[in-house]
């Protein structure tokens, strides 16, 4: 490995020499050495149907020989208007409008500056320039995404630069009441709404924050309520989009239109870069106006990008097909099984899962993400040819939706593994 790369969430001055990963196909990374590693959290969450599906190896390398990039605010293209229309097949009336930037921290700065601007432009409510947020939630690096996002180790370093945010308490576990997720909100909603421009949540799964999973009457009560009070709801479907949850998103299995969706990591089935923040017509019409001050003041040089247009436009395609709805059961049900047969297990806090998202809570007695054991965890289990990534004590699944029943035995055996050989609890 190049000495001279910084590479992201590491602690240079540990960092050991990296495998080196060669190419990737389905569910699997092929490595220099020889080895082939089973990516059981896709990447980052990004890679949806598999490594190199071939439909989207197929665009991108068509649409490569056409047109790189150009100003998008310039020039309109057919990956573009393509990808658009396939989005707007599968979005409902409410959710009309696109806003096309590079990643999911993007796409949220994007939502929190459209709901904010669309206030003032609206009704000249220029105090509501306030969120709720929810204690465990992750949406983003940027500094709006980080200010909205749970306080902790990540954003500790950068505490003076963000925002101020009314952060709902909320609970963790499966065996957590309702009421554990809803009662602070409640309250602060009701003590703060007149300042508030929106509430924003990681729909049915908070990713980052530990792999958590909403109960469904929370979610909605949460949800009723922001819309009851007039607030923009903004769901972050950074992670959620594209069928993690079972559903091709979040916001359909809950059954709730929000204003504001944000999309990236799957939305190009994780081939290349590309978000896209959708706005209500409401929201939209805010921002019209004869006066250029009113316009939405954001854009990234790659906005639009052709190229990785082209590569949504081919997963979008592909994954409306009925045959991913039946991997999405197949996992799901696969990991539930998993699930049934080891949640008494002495060395387990919390098992929980929705879709084709599986979280194991291991009790480890240095359980905050500063603890060695999700290091140590991801470098044995690459060893043994899956490549897991521990968010400090929660172990979890997130597989590309090509992995098999025989892959995914061999996950769960790992992390049986590692569960049975605990020590330190
Ligand atoms: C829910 C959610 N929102 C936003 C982001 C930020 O996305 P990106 O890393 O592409 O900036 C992530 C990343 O994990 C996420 O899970």
């Amino acid at each position: 490995m190049n000495k001279k790369i910084w590479l992201p969430y590491t602690q240079m001055q540990k960092a050991k020499d990296l495998p080196e990963a060669v190419s990737a196909k389905g569910s699997c990374i092929h490595l220099k050495n020889g080895k082939q590693v089973i990516d059981a959290i896709s990447s980052w969450w990004v890679i949806t149907l598999g490594h190199c599906e071939e439909s989207i190896v197929k665009a991108v390398q068509e649409q490569a020989g056409k047109m790189d990039q150009i100003l998008f605010a310039n020039f309109s293209h057919s990956p573009a208007n393509t990808l658009s229309q396939e989005l707007q097949e599968i979005l409902p009336d409410e959710l009309r409008y696109l806003f096309f930037t590079d990643n999911g921290s993007t796409a949220v700065e994007s939502a929190l500056k459209m709901a904010v601007q669309s206030w003032k432009q609206k009704k000249g409510e220029s105090q509501r320039n306030m969120f709720i947020s929810f204690k465990n939630s992750y949406h983003g690096d940027t500094v709006g995404a980080m200010s909205v996002s749970g306080q902790n180790l990540f954003t500790e370093p950068y505490k003076k630069l963000l925002f101020s945010v009314i952060r709902a308490d909320q609970g963790t576990r499966s065996s957590d009441p309702v009421s554990a997720y809803i009662d602070d909100f409640k309250e602060k909603l009701e003590k703060h709404h007149d300042v508030l421009a929106g509430v924003i949540i990681e729909p049915f799964i908070q990713g980052a924050g530990g792999m958590i999973v909403w109960p469904r009457e929370a979610l909605q009560e949460i949800c009723t309520l922001s819309k009851k009070k007039g607030l923009y709801l903004i769901f972050d479907e950074v992670m959620t989009g594209f069928g993690r949850t079972g559903e091709l998103f979040a916001f359909q299995k809950l059954g709730m239109t929000p204003d504001l969706l944000c999309l990236s990591k799957g939305l190009t089935g994780g081939f290349l870069p590309l978000a896209i923040t959708v706005a209500s017509q409401e929201i939209y019409d805010s921002f019209l106006s004869d006066e250029k001050k009113h316009l939405f003041f954001h854009g990234h040089s790659f906005t639009g990008n052709p190229i990785s247009c082209a590569a949504a436009a081919a997963n979008l395609r592909e994954i409306k097909k009925q045959k991913w709805k039946a991997e999405w059961m197949r996992i799901e049900s696969f990991h539930r099984k998993k699930i049934n047969s080891l949640k008494s297990h002495k060395n387990l806090i919390d098992a929980r899962n929705c879709g084709t998202m599986a979280a194991l809570e291991f009790r480890l007695k240095n359980q905050g993400y500063g603890s060695p054991f999700a290091e140590d965890l991801t470098e044995r289990s690459i060893q043994k040819g899956v490549f897991l990534r521990p968010l400090g004590n929660i172990v979890y699944i997130l597989p590309p939706y090509c992995t098999s029943n025989e892959e995914l035995e061999k996950i769960w055996g790992i992390i049986e593994e590692e569960l049975n050989a605990l020590t330190s609890f």
